[in-house]
């Protein structure tokens, strides 16, 4: 199996461009499947999360052609010919679950193996469920599979009892074809979910509230295929600058949405870092005196979950105290156990992390346990004096294109190798 090699202790400088977002492309990607005929969809990240749901797609009847070097995916939906999405295909992405809106909207029925997916808690679905009952869909769980069956979508008006950016995605790709009119409350403000939106309204769908916590849809007859480009992905964009940040090197991410993200430039502005920006850019380079800081993951606005740990890993080079609070998802600390091996002082109590900033970090054998634990591995390597193996970089695939390339353009020394069985 592919790892990195990364010789650390090297100041990055340099630009790198920011690719399309994988979580604004992954429902895009079905939400094709709402109308017959050819959807053209560009600045599509190449990454294994996005062949798989592009597998996904295929096996419910679409044809596609994915341009990986142009990023243009070419999606031809004719009739869908199955309604089941098997285990096989949903174990290793539990955003394969986001059929069931197209699927209960095109087909009355959809047949979803409970998802697998990243490792950090337990993730259920419910609110996906419920959402959809109160759309006049029966929901059984019956074999690992969900069962959701329906005479016809019928608007509702739904408050989700938490903020959740799958379940908004997944109900608003359900409501846009729905009969009458849907209420979604308590919705993901997440530039993911108004990326998709767009999308949709430009198919035909009538939509308000996108951006805000109430989204309102009326349900039309019929949508139509479209041509649509997948804005930049928020997450790559702020890893870049943490790469960036402890490297005290001087690094502009470029064709990102500065507004993204904002919370991110607050937090290192705070730290100390110089930041600027312009419309689709943004630069950082090393401030004079570094501070800690007191971070807490929120939904959008505030601070993504998704950063949480590559800022971690910058923390614990930050000299005095930073304190991380993580209200997201429960487990989503298994980096910690790592970056400790490269020297860092870091103590979890509960949902909270308190980093105590070390001189230096040292390389080490390490291991990426999810796709963005494995972005803070890679981030510290980056610092890191010596040479740092890290293993299971097929996490970082699933969400990070062209990641050696582009530190290495950046002037990072990582290296992606074969060999090891783990
Ligand atoms: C999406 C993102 C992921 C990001 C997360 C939070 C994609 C493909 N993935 O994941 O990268 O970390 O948003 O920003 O876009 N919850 C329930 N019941 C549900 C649904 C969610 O209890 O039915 C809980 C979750 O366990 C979690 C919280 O709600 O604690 C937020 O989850 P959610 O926003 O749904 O995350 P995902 O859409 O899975």
């Amino acid at each position: 199996m592919d790892f990195y090699s990364i010789k650390g202790n090297k100041k990055l400088k340099g630009t790198v461009e920011i690719s399309g977002a994988k979580n604004a492309a992954l429902p895009i990607i079905v939400a094709s499947l709402l109308a017959d005929g050819e959807t053209v969809l560009k600045n599509v990240p190449d990454l294994q999360d996005i062949r798989t749901i592009v597998k996904v797609i295929e096996y419910l009847g679409a044809e596609t052609d994915f341009n990986a070097e142009k990023n243009i995916l070419k999606i031809n939906v004719k009739n869908l010919k199955n309604n089941e999405v098997p285990y096989e295909l949903v174990k290793t992405m539990r955003a394969s679950v986001y059929v069931m809106g197209p699927l209960l909207a095109r087909c009355n029925e959809a047949d979803v193996s409970l998802p697998g997916g990243c490792a950090i808690g337990e993730r259920p679905v419910d609110i996906h469920l419920s959402g959809f009952e109160a759309m006049d869909t029966t929901v059984d769980l019956e074999h690992g599979y969900i069962k959701a069956r329906t005479p016809k979508l019928k608007g509702c008006t739904f408050a989700m009892r938490t903020v959740s950016v799958g379940a908004t995605a997944n109900l608003m790709m359900g409501a846009v074809l729905a009969k009458g009119k849907t209420t979604l409350e308590n919705c993901a403000m997440e530039p993911d979910i108004v990326d998709l939106g767009e999308f949709l309204i430009k198919m035909g769908a009538k939509i308000q509230g996108l951006g805000t916590d109430r989204i309102e849809i009326e349900g039309v007859k019929k949508l139509n295929p479209t041509t649509y480009s997948i804005m930049a992905d928020r997450i790559e964009a702020g890893t870049y600058l943490l790469a960036g940040a402890i490297t005290k090197g001087a690094v502009t991410i470029t064709k990102c949405e500065p507004d993204h993200i904002r919370s991110l430039i607050d937090i290192l502005k705070e730290i100390g870092f110089n930041l600027s920006e312009n419309k689709k850019s943004v630069s950082i380079s090393g401030g004079k005196k570094l501070q800690g800081a007191i971070v807490r993951t929120l939904p959008y606005p505030g601070f993504p979950t998704d950063l949480q740990a590559p800022l971690l890993a910058l923390m614990t080079t930050i000299p005095g105290i930073s304190v991380m609070i993580e209200t997201i998802f429960e487990n989503r600390f298994t980096h910690v156990a790592e970056l400790r091996r490269m020297g860092a002082d870091v103590v979890i109590e509960g949902d909270v992390a308190v980093a105590k900033g070390v001189k230096e970090l040292s390389a080490a054998p390490v291991m990426m346990s999810d796709l963005r634990a494995g972005a803070a591995l890679v981030v510290a390597a980056l610092a890191a004096k010596g040479e740092t193996e890290i293993r299971r970089i097929y996490h970082s695939d699933r969400g990070y294109e062209k990641m050696a390339k582009k530190l290495t353009a950046l002037g990072a020394t990582i290296l992606r190798k074969e060999g090891g069985t783990y």
